[in-house]
């Protein structure tokens, strides 16, 4: 194959369900007009920042965010940024709404939903959990009400809009349901559904973990490039920009992974000796035990939420 024929082409005909370029059709948005009357944050850290950003850039109404969050100045800023409705007290920010998001810490997720059992079987409104290892059959458990639940794993990169989340939803979700809860997440990064909840831990493993292997990867390569003479911040940036140009060709070129490395690896040259070490000293093994350390560690996490 000539060069030219190996270079990269973005394809703009191929569909990625890369949610930061395409536009969500509008009926998966929640709206403050449609069946989601308003979204309850429960949590307002982070993560709830992020999201609530995402949704009002969409063109979700402020009017149908209530926050719930222990600290005032959390509490005012978020008032103060996005105009959206504060609360000290879960249950005053719940009662009205049909989405209750769960984003709090895992450790708190059961005093949260303990204090919201009153509510949730009247209620029944449902609920989106974005705290990582609590699983969908705890929080009914915890709120004593069948519930739909929706878990999410999203990941860091999310507080830029560019994140990778993992759904699953318990057997109580409609699709409707499923279409709000995606254009929720949807407006934070991309979305793909799991059909087992066992699964999610995979999901963490996998995009939730992801970004520190990327991490370690880069500051990995940056040392040793030092090592071999290139000045630090120099090191710093070709390898910062090198993750960033991978991931937009993995993202938007809609090749698989192994193609694009075999377009890169000319026979006997560079990239194939640095390849061959990698492989040779057991990347990919040591990558699968990574993730699947990763995966057995979500699922412990779940159980000691129970402890
Ligand atoms: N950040 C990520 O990349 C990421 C990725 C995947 C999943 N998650 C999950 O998302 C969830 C939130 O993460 P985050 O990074 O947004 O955490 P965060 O910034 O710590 O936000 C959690 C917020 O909840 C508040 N809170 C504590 N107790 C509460 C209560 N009883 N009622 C209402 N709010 C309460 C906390 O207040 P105080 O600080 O005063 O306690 C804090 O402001 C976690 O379960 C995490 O596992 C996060």
């Amino acid at each position: 194959m000539s060069r030219a024929a190996m270079a990269y082409h973005p394809d703009p005909g191929r569909t990625i369900r890369n949610t930061m370029t395409a536009s969500i059709p509008a009926a998966a948005l929640p709206s403050a007009n449609g069946p989601v009357a308003a979204i309850a944050f429960i949590g307002g850290g982070n993560m709830a920042r992020s999201l609530i950003g995402g949704l009002l850039r969409r063109g979700f109404d402020p009017a149908g965010v209530r926050v719930v969050d222990p600290e005032p100045t959390i509490r005012a800023a978020l008032a103060a940024d996005f105009g959206v409705r504060v609360h000290a007290e879960a249950a005053a920010a719940a009662v009205d709404s049909t989405l209750w998001l769960l984003a709090v810490k895992p450790q708190v997720a059961r005093t949260v939903c303990r204090a919201l059992a009153a509510l949730a079987g009247e209620a029944r409104p449902l609920v989106l959990s974005i705290a990582a290892g609590i699983t969908s059959t705890q929080i009914q458990r915890w709120l004593e009400a069948d519930v739909p639940v929706i878990r999410a794993m999203p990941n860091t990169p999310a507080l830029l809009g560019a994140g990778a989340t993992g759904l699953f939803a318990s057997a109580q979700v409609s699709a409707a349901q499923r279409e709000q809860a995606e254009g929720i997440l949807a407006a934070v990064g991309t979305t793909a559904w799991v059909d087992d909840e066992a699964l999610i831990d995979v999901v963490t493993a996998l995009s939730g973990s992801g970004p520190a292997y990327v991490f370690l990867l880069a500051e990995a390569m940056q040392a040793a490039a030092g090592k071999l003479g290139l000045p630090a911040e120099v090191a710093r940036a070709l390898a910062a920009q090198t993750c960033l140009g991978a991931g937009r060709m993995l993202t938007e070129s809609g090749e698989d992974a192994a193609v694009l490395r075999a377009r890169v690896t000319s026979p006997g040259g560079t990239t194939q000796a640095a390849l061959e070490t990698l492989i040779g000293g057991g990347f990919e093994a040591l990558l699968a035990s990574a993730l699947r350390a990763a995966a057995q560690r979500g699922a412990e996490l779940s159980r000691q939420a129970d402890a």
